[in-house]
C-alpha cells in the first residue's frame, strides 16, 4: 500500500465518521463503501496549499481532526479547479480548490457517490452556479453565506449542512470568513462540472 493510500485511506473514514455523526446526513452515509477501491491520487500543486494552517483553528472539535489531515496531506492531493481565470478571475483561482475524495474517477472509486472537499480563502465570493447531481454541503470550517435559488439568504457555519437539489441555482459569499466544506453529490452526471450562470 503506498503511503499516500493508508493516510487518504484514514481522511475517508474519518469523513464517513463526521457524515454518519450529522443528523441531516448520517442516512446517505449508508450507501457509501466501507473499504473503497483506491484508484491513486496524483498530487497537483494550488497555491492555496501554502496557505491553509490557519483553517484547523476555524474547525469544530468534530471536523478539526479532518481539517488536520488535509492541511498535513495538501502536497499529496489531487487539486482541482473547475473554472478558468476568464470566468472567474485570477484572484478566484489562487484562493480555492477541491479535490475528489470518493467519485467515479477516485482517490477512492463509487459509481453512484462523489464526496468532494472544497477550500475558499477569504475574501472570496463562488458566483451563482448550478449542476445536475443533487449536492449537500458540510461545512467543516469557517462558513459562508448561502444564497440559494427560492430559498431565503443562509449565514452557515461549521456543522451546518445545506441542500440543493439537481440543477438548483446557488451562490455563496465568502467576504468575512475561509471556508472548507464537504459536498456529497449522488445522481447522474456526477462528473460533469458546474455551470457558472454566466458561462
Ligand atoms: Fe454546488
Amino acid at each position: 500500500m503506498a503511503a499516500s493510500e493508508g493516510a487518504f485511506r484514514n481522511l475517508y473514514a474519518d469523513a464517513v465518521e463526521i457524515l454518519n455523526n450529522s443528523t441531516a446526513l448520517a442516512p446517505l452515509s449508508n450507501d457509501l463503501p466501507k473499504i473503497p477501491e483506491w484508484l491513486g491520487a496524483t498530487p497537483v500543486y494550488l497555491p492555496i496549499i501554502e496557505k491553509l494552517t490557519r483553517l484547523p483553528q476555524q474547525a469544530s472539535g468534530r471536523s478539526r481532526n479532518l481539517v488536520d489531515q488535509i492541511v498535513q496531506l495538501a502536497p499529496d492531493i489531487p487539486w482541482q479547479q473547475t473554472y478558468v481565470e476568464e470566468q472567474v478571475g485570477k484572484h478566484y483561482l489562487q484562493n480555492y480548490g477541491w479535490f475528489n475524495l470518493l467519485s467515479p474517477e477516485g482517490m477512492f472509486y463509487s459509481e453512484t457517490i462523489r464526496i468532494s472537499i472544497g477550500v475558499w480563502l477569504k475574501p472570496i465570493f463562488y458566483l451563482e452556479h448550478s449542476h445536475e447531481p443533487e449536492e449537500d454541503y458540510l461545512i467543516l470550517a469557517g462558513g459562508g453565506l448561502f444564497r440559494s435559488e427560492g430559498c431565503a439568504p443562509r449565514q452557515c457555519g461549521v456543522g451546518d449542512t445545506v441542500h440543493h437539489t439537481s440543477n438548483q441555482r446557488h451562490s455563496i459569499d465568502m467576504a468575512d470568513s475561509d471556508m472548507v466544506a464537504l459536498a456529497f453529490w449522488r445522481g447522474k452526471n456526477l462528473m460533469r462540472r458546474a455551470t457558472l450562470k454566466t458561462s
